[in-house]
């Protein structure tokens, strides 16, 4: 399989930490052009990359206007140039890896969605929560059914005091029209973790919070407009000279130093301490986030949950708890603990985590995680290895603005099914844009899983053309002899390419659980090894490719030959 090329469109933290994913993974992706208006930033970036000067621009317009070079592009501006650059990329037919916040405002959001599905062109955005190893085991474990129905859940953000005045205080994301909301900026990943989790959309949001510490009100007697001018500065745990010169003393030349300077010296510190930003009093600065916030929101099932975000934290994980009517959940980030009602013993899952849960360290795999499926995704013409496509993204989007909505408000807000799409279309893998498009179906969003049809043009062995899947609407008919549904209660799936050679490998391995109370569950792993292969039947095909981001909902399968969905 050839290595993915790509094009990079801002060469800061985040362009820079996926474009060395694809360094050390020669064999997955090189990084061909780069967009990038510093030139440090980017002579050092097409240096590393050996990008030749032709292709190292200092526009992202400048790339676009010459056609596609690259198989895909990395859209990682800040938060307000994100829309544009993806639907020009779109239109000319790249696959796009594009940072969250998809764009702040809602219209740019649906825009993006367009553009990507007109085009034909698979759409991951940078929700790396999902990509994480503790996140796939905690997906496990709701999915396997072991918290019974869950009733309750509570998740916390402890964003922490020096990363709160660091990059919503001092930093990028301190104004929400320079960049957006706190909720969007930092905690777009929350609600999408909780979605993704619950394998559901909520259904509505209600919120409070405020900016309260980080204004002039509470500017302490003495202070001075820069943290070097002031005789209060020892007494102050926001201090920035004490966090930046502590990190560059300690040799820690990576975020959040290399935001504030771009060659680590005491000099080039002092000057920016003195001059820049991030030298700025937290009580003196130009801020209009919210450093606390908590939402509510009402899934379908009645599931209720909240969430909490707060900068008054020390530096920690973000943590969780699912309370299910047969078991509790407790994850910290690495490790969950889950306490069975029914035998009362306490199972205690350790996760290891490729690095912290931070932006230096990679978000705790997540990062390498969402480069590895994207990559993967866009070689092999797989769009369902991406678990944050373009349609689950904009419903967990949907779900920030409207808990955004009712904090402003003080409303409860609705979300609208389906985030108001028509859930009976499905996004097609244009024909030529990918390498090699397996099958006519691109069904990685559950905003899709309502009904679909995969379609195996001249599969081997008389398969029917066509196998369609539609969520029950009440509960299902007890399944007739012979029917797919008896026949999927026999056992577990194993992967595609073993039971037709034409199909690419590596492929996802799926494999399917015997409904419990009635439901069927999909479940659908990384390309990995097969590790069950004893289903003779060929429809497995079909099972292995469903998107893990079902919901445990009732399902029917029927054999069909048309390939109308
Ligand atoms: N997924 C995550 O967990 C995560 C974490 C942090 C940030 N982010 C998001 O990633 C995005 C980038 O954040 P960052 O910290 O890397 O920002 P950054 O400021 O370090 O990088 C953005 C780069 O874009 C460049 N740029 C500006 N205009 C450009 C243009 N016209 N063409 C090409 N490049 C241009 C800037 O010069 C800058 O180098 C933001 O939207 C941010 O919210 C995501």
């Amino acid at each position: 399989m050839a290595p993915v090329s790509l094009a990079v469109i801002g060469a800061g933290q985040r362009g820079t930490g996926y474009a060395r994913w694809a360094r050390r993974h020669p064999d997955r992706a090189s990084v061909v052009a780069v967009a990038e208006p510093r030139q440090v930033r980017r002579a050092r970036f097409a240096a590393e990359h050996g990008i030749g000067a032709g292709n190292a621009v200092a526009d992202w317009r400048q790339l676009a206007d010459r056609g596609r070079l690259a198989d895909a592009v990395l859209i990682c501006t800040q938060d307000r140039l994100h829309a544009e650059p993806a639907e020009a990329f779109a239109a000319l037919g790249y696959h796009i890896l594009l940072e969250k916040p998809m764009a702040p405002d809602e219209a740019a959001c649906r825009r993006i969605v367009a553009a990507t599905e007109e085009a034909g062109v698979m759409l991951a955005v940078g929700h790396v929560m999902r990509y994480t190893p503790y996140t796939r085991a905690v997906k496990e474990i709701v999915e396997g059914g072991q918290l019974g129905d869950i009733m309750s859940v509570q998740h916390l953000e402890p964003v922490g005091f020096w990363h709160q005045a660091h990059a919503y205080v001092r930093g990028n994301w301190r104004r929400a029209d320079l960049a957006a909301s706190m909720l969007m900026a930092k905690s777009c990943h929350d609600l999408d973790w909780l979605q993704y989790i619950l394998g559901r959309a909520p259904l509505r949001v209600s919120s409070f919070g405020r900016l309260t510490h980080f204004t002039a009100a509470n500017r302490p007697a003495g202070a001075a407009d820069r943290c070097v001018d002031c005789s209060v500065e020892a007494s102050c745990p926001y201090s920035a000279p004490r966090l930046y010169r502590d990190l560059l003393e300690r040799g820690e030349h990576r975020w959040p130093l290399s935001v504030v300077i771009e060659d680590f010296s005491p000099g080039a510190l002092d000057e920016a301490l003195r001059h820049g930003p991030y030298g700025r009093c937290v009580y003196a600065c130009d801020n209009d986030v919210v450093d606390h916030q908590v939402v509510a929101l009402e899934f379908p099932g009645a599931t209720a949950a909240t969430f909490t975000m707060t900068a008054f934290t020390k530096p920690a994980r973000r943590s969780t708890r699912l309370f299910g009517t047969r078991a509790e959940l407790a994850g910290d980030g690495e490790t969950i603990r889950v306490y069975d009602f029914l035998t009362r013993a306490e199972r205690l899952i350790t996760t290891a985590p490729a690095g912290a849960m931070n932006a230096a360290e990679g978000h705790g795999g997540g990062d390498a995680g969402l480069m590895d499926a994207f990559t993967g995704a866009v070689a092999t013409g797989h769009p369902e290895l991406i678990m944050s496509g373009p349609r689950e993204s904009l419903a967990s989007h949907l779900s920030v603005f409207a808990a955004e909505r009712a904090r402003l408000n003080g409303t409860v807000e609705t979300i609208p099914p389906y985030a108001g799409l028509d859930p009976e279309r499905t996004a097609v893998t244009a024909p030529g844009t990918a390498r090699r498009p397996p099958v006519q179906d691109a069904m990685a969003s559950p905003m899709r899983c309502t009904r679909r049809a995969l379609v195996r043009p001249g599969a081997p062995g008389g398969l029917p053309a066509t196998i369609t899947a539609s969520r029950a609407t009440s509960r299902p008919p007890p399944p007739a002899p012979g029917s797919a549904r008896d026949w999927t209660s026999r056992g577990r799936g194993c992967t595609r390419s073993s039971l037709d050679g034409s199909w690419p490998a590596p492929s996802p391995v799926a494999w399917w659980r015997p409904p419990q109370d009635g439901r069927p569950v999909l479940r659908q792993r990384k390309p990995g090894p097969v590790r069950d292969n004893h289903l003779d039947h060929p429809a497995q095909i079909v099972m292995a490719v469903f998107p893990r981001a079902c919901p445990a909902a009732s399902w029917r399968m029927a054999w069909g030959t048309s390939a109308s969905g």
